[in-house]
């Protein structure tokens, strides 16, 4: 840490200027590791000089770990030729080969790429891309999105409205019309037990019943993550993307398939839809693509409804962003994607998955609190009830106190956990860098059981603990 820091001082600067992202107060920089001053692979330190493995890799962008040296590298060269986007938006170098990477790493026709910033943005993208392309086709009355519950796409009023995350929307209501909403498949609270193993068909089945409710001719996209990240690990079941591809064709529907999360690597694929033989026909994608160096997202676009873009007049494509596809963040997407290529790290991904997937059901088998453990490549989530046979949740006060005791005890043994009260449900969301050393999965998991235990405690008293948050001065003083 610099030794200049006044921890004090800059706690007191947070609390009285910076309000924090996600709902927090002031009262949230007097808890441990809630100001970074350096971060190297899955480590961040905070500003008394204690080290965290940040167990959800920078909201699962960092692929590749914090401040890769690759990545680093490539953008302090970026950054001596040209930072910024000109007027008029010519396009830069790093930009050009990265659009041309994208298409030769992604299936079928997908081929066109518009950059922005974030996830939210791309995603944005894309529903104005379905809209127009309807539009220039005569149909203007296919307007209307079909989305997922439990499906996040972004802080936008659209993708709010896209998204399926009543905690996150309802205080932005009336959101814009045009959004409708189906199930996510969701194997252990299966709205179809009696149907395995035939559940995909049923799932899929909802979006074909909503279409036919809606009036096909009024829809112009279905919008959904494949495996749910924030919403609980939800991997789809065998099937279940082939059919919703199938249902989209008999429409003339457009799939978006949001890989935010899942695009380059997660999985284990550079694309989760590929695992499915599926091609959408536009994929959103930004986290891994720069492993989070640098804001970056991107939205992949089939040829053939590009082509209907082009040629000026009305068929112009009116967006884009001031910030979007800077060349600097380029230029670090090229290098995540180079070292992720030369190095075969997705082939890693298999083996290291399974690895920890053991430890977490061992975690499972030892903890009263555990009730499925869900994974998808580097991708994992634990679902935590108040009892295994029921499945029963907790309300929302007791939720929100386990959720607390379980930051701060995983704080405590120098990992940052992200449980999630999202949804009625409270499920501990990891995804870890690809790169992440066994030791350190093993660090995570031994944290993950010790915060466990520490919430059977918030759990048995009923009541969230007061002040489940710890004092720096608890805080083991670790390594740099
Ligand atoms: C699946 C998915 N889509 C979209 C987003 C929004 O991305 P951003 O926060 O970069 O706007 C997220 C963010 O976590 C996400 O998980």
């Amino acid at each position: 840490m610099n030794e200049k820091l006044d921890a004090q001082k800059l706690t007191e600067s947070a609390k009285q200027f910076l309000w924090g992202t996600f709902g927090k107060d002031p009262s949230y920089f007097d808890t441990p590791g809630s100001i970074v001053v350096s971060a190297q692979g899955p480590y961040v330190t905070d500003i008394h000089g204690v080290r965290y493995i940040d167990s959800q890799g920078s909201a699962g962008s960092a692929i590749l770990g914090f401040n890769h040296p690759h990545v680093l590298e490539a953008m302090v060269r970026q950054l001596s030729a040209v930072a910024q986007n000109p007027s008029g938006w010519p396009a830069s170098v790093p930009q050009v080969q990265l659009a041309e990477k994208i298409a030769s790493l992604s299936p079928g026709s997908l081929k066109y790429t518009i950059f922005a910033c974030n996830g939210t943005d791309a995603n944005e993208t894309a529903i104005k891309i379905a809209r127009k392309y309807y539009k220039l086709q005569g149909k203007s009355g296919k307007y209307k999105v079909i989305g997922r519950y439990r499906n996040y796409h972004g802080m936008s009023l659209a993708t709010l409205a896209a998204g399926g995350v009543v905690q996150r929307r309802k205080d932005y209501e009336p959101l814009p019309p045009g959004f409708t909403h189906i199930a996510t498949p969701y194997c252990y609270r299966c709205r179809y037990p009696a149907d395995h193993p035939q559940c995909a068909g049923r799932y899929a089945d909802e979006l074909r019943q909503a279409i036919e409710f809606e009036d096909p001719s009024s829809i112009a996209c279905y919008l959904g993550e494949q495996t749910v990240f924030g919403g609980g690990v939800l991997p789809p079941p065998p099937d279940y993307m082939r059919r919703i591809r199938e249902i989209c064709d008999e429409h003339d529907i457009l799939l978006i398939a949001d890989e935010v999360v899942t695009g380059f690597g997660r999985t284990g694929a550079w694309f989760e839809s590929a695992k499915y033989g599926i091609v959408p026909d536009i994929i959103t994608l930004a986290k891994a693509i720069t492993s989070g160096h640098a804001p970056l997202s991107a939205t992949h676009v089939k040829e053939e409804i590009a082509r209907a873009f082009f040629g000026g007049g009305d068929r112009l494509f009116q967006h884009g962003f001031t910030f979007g596809g800077m060349p600097v963040a380029c230029a670090a997407g090229l290098a995540t994607l180079e070292f992720i290529e030369e190095t075969g790290l997705l082939a890693t991904v298999p083996e290291k998955s399974a690895r920890f997937v053991r430890e977490l059901e061992r975690i499972q088998e030892r903890s009263p609190l555990v009730g499925d453990v869900r994974s998808h490549g580097m991708l994992f989530g634990v679902e935590l009830v108040r009892d295994k046979e029921t499945k029963e949740v907790w309300p929302l006060p007791e939720r929100e106190g386990i959720a607390k005791a379980i930051v701060a005890e995983g704080k405590r043994h120098g990992v940052l956990l992200a449980p999630y009260t999202l949804h009625g449900t409270l499920i501990v969301v990891l995804a870890p860098p690809l790169t992440i050393e066994d030791t350190e999965l093993e660090a995570i998991a031994s944290a993950l059981e010790a915060a466990l235990r520490e919430a059977e405690k918030t759990a048995a008293s009923g009541l969230p603990k007061k002040g489940a948050g710890v004092s720096p001065g608890d805080l083991p003083r670790q390594r740099r």
